[in-house]
């Protein structure tokens, strides 16, 4: 067992200046993914326990690493950010095992294999000190790595002399130091003259003066990269995302255009799914196999089945969709709607908090909120559930095989009846019974001839209402008369409150 004889220190009480953002920087997401929680996750990998080291933004950065539920954690907080070497001597009261592994959780890159090998090497050699290095082009910022007859010394970036600021060897901020040496030798660390600050690499240094064993490995650059600004945080998180990348094209997943395309850490994309150009995959979501999903397309917490194509431009969030479905171009599902198979969801249709069965249509311009929709139902083009009244939600059923007919409003609560009809143009305010036709409009008149007068009187009066029009209106007026009296209307008490 790897973490057997070893506790890891990770330090996470700094201030973030540089970031210049309210927020820690350890809170960021990387493809979906608290930047802190990648060394941790790393650490729980080989079973070492953490004692993190928490000061600014303490309770963020704590609830975070609660709700992900990373294991075996004892948080010790730094009142006074002093320095790396100070925020390590706060956990002295932790320090249970022979080993002690200090890392930072600034660099999201680190795995678990690397973290093995410097523990490797650490042990066969018996050192007291081991530690990362990598040779950079730009090593702006980090300490850098001295090294005279096998003895080392790290100079930060800060207390660089001009000649030192070439030296491209760095301190990656990753050692494994024996329990012994770092409680003896801690206390003896000094603060420095140009920042006033508690290094903790200096221990390096002492460490060598004692003659004590110190090794020095080196690590690939991309592994160790430190994120102290919002630069090096996109530099970092375009490295997650191509290895994300790389991984579901490793097995049979097409991108086109993969370096537009941004997936999360948990996303799964199932073999022979094709995903398009400026597609976002987010949170927990799962694609299956051979889909298509078009571009600009945005996918989050939501499960689709196989053989489903999500057209451009739509976003489904928080919803399962069944296989061989169709959605979008331009449409969006949200708050746990449940699709099942073979529905088609076209285009312009908002879907919300809905159970939709299988081989249902809605295929143009609709919105269907809080309704329970069977199998086999066309939904017309343009048809509305009006689910809210100011006030309260309405759920809406609408039963197997129903067809409700275009620009229809279904003011909810409201039952349409298996297998019943609705006409084009209805504003539903009753349930329709099974097998019924619900017409919900008014008649249509035409005045026969009235097109050449109303354009006559138009060329030759103003722009006011013609006498024309308004008897043209008053005879309307009397038709609809005419038409509730034979009852194809509902009576004002029949009618319902509708929004
Ligand atoms: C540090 C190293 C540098 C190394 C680089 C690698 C020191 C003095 N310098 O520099 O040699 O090349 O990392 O990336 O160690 N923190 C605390 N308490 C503090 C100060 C910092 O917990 O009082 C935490 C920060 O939250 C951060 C980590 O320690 O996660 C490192 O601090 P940071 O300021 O980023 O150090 P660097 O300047 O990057
Ligand atoms: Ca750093």
């Amino acid at each position: 067992m790897t973490g057997y004889n070893t506790r890891a220190v990770m330090l996470a009480a700094g201030k973030s200046t540089r970031f210049k953002t309210k927020k820690s920087k350890l809170l960021f997401n990387i493809c979906g993914q608290p930047m802190i929680l990648y060394p941790m996750r790393a650490l729980e990998a080989l079973q070492i326990p953490i004692s993190l080291v928490l000061g600014y933004q303490a309770d963020e950065v704590k609830q975070e690493i609660e709700r992900a539920g990373v294991k075996d954690v004892a948080c010790v907080i730094q009142e006074q950010q002093l320095g790396t070497g100070h925020a390590v001597a706060c956990t002295q009261s932790t320090w249970d095992r022979e080993e002690i592994l200090i890392l930072y959780g600034d660099m999201p890159l680190v795995t678990k294999e690397l973290i093995q090998q410097l523990l490797a090497d650490h042990r066969a050699r018996n050192s007291t000190i081991s530690f990362l290095t990598s040779y950079v082009i730009d090593p702006f910022g980090y300490g850098r790595v001295l090294e005279h007859d096998g003895k080392f010394q790290i100079i930060e970036e800060k207390d660089c002399v001009d000649e030192q600021r070439n030296i491209n060897r760095i301190n990656a901020g990753v050692y494994v130091m024996k329990r012994a040496f770092l409680e003896q030798y801690i206390p003896q660390l000094g603060k420095s003259s140009v920042t006033g600050e508690i290094y903790l690499p200096e221990l390096i240094k002492i460490a060598c003066d004692a003659g004590l064993l110190v090794h020095a490995i080196s690590a690939p650059y991309d592994n160790v990269r430190g994120v102290n600004t919002l630069q090096e945080l996109w530099g970092v998180e375009q490295i997650k995302r191509s290895e994300f990348i790389r991984h579901w094209m490793s097995r049979g997943v097409r991108f086109e255009l993969a370096q537009s395309i941004h997936i999360d850490i948990d996303v799964e994309i199932g073999a022979g799914s094709f995903i398009g150009t400026g597609v976002h995959l987010l949170g927990n979501t799962k694609i299956g196999e051979e889909c298509f999903v078009g571009a600009f397309t945005i996918i989050e917490d939501t499960t689709v089945g196989d053989s489903t194509t999500i057209h451009s431009h739509s976003v489904l969030q928080h919803s399962t969709i069944g296989s061989n479905v169709h959605v979008g171009p331009f449409a969006r599902v949200r708050d746990h709607v449940v699709i099942q198979d073979e529905v088609e969801i076209g285009n312009f249709v908002e879907v919300k908090n809905s159970h939709l069965g299988q081989s249902t249509k809605a295929k143009h311009l609709s919105y269907i909120g809080d309704a329970q929709v069977g199998t086999n139902v066309n939904i017309g083009a343009g048809t509305i559930t009006c689910n809210y009244d100011g006030v309260k939600k309405s759920a809406t059923v609408i039963e197997d095989g129903a067809f409700v007919g275009s620009n229809n409003t279904l003011i909810a609560p409201v039952t349409i009846g298996k297998e019943a009809y609705t006409a084009a143009g209805s504003t539903i305010t009753h349930d329709v019974p099974a097998q019924a036709l619900g017409i919900a409009r008014s008649r249509q008149t035409n005045k026969e001839g009235y097109a050449h007068k109303i354009r006559e009187s138009l060329k030759s009066g103003p722009a006011t209402p013609s006498s024309v029009e308004k008897k043209a209106h008053a005879s309307e007026e009397k038709e609809e008369e005419g038409f509730q009296f034979r009852g194809a209307v509902k009576t004002e008490a029949d009618h319902k409150e509708g929004f």
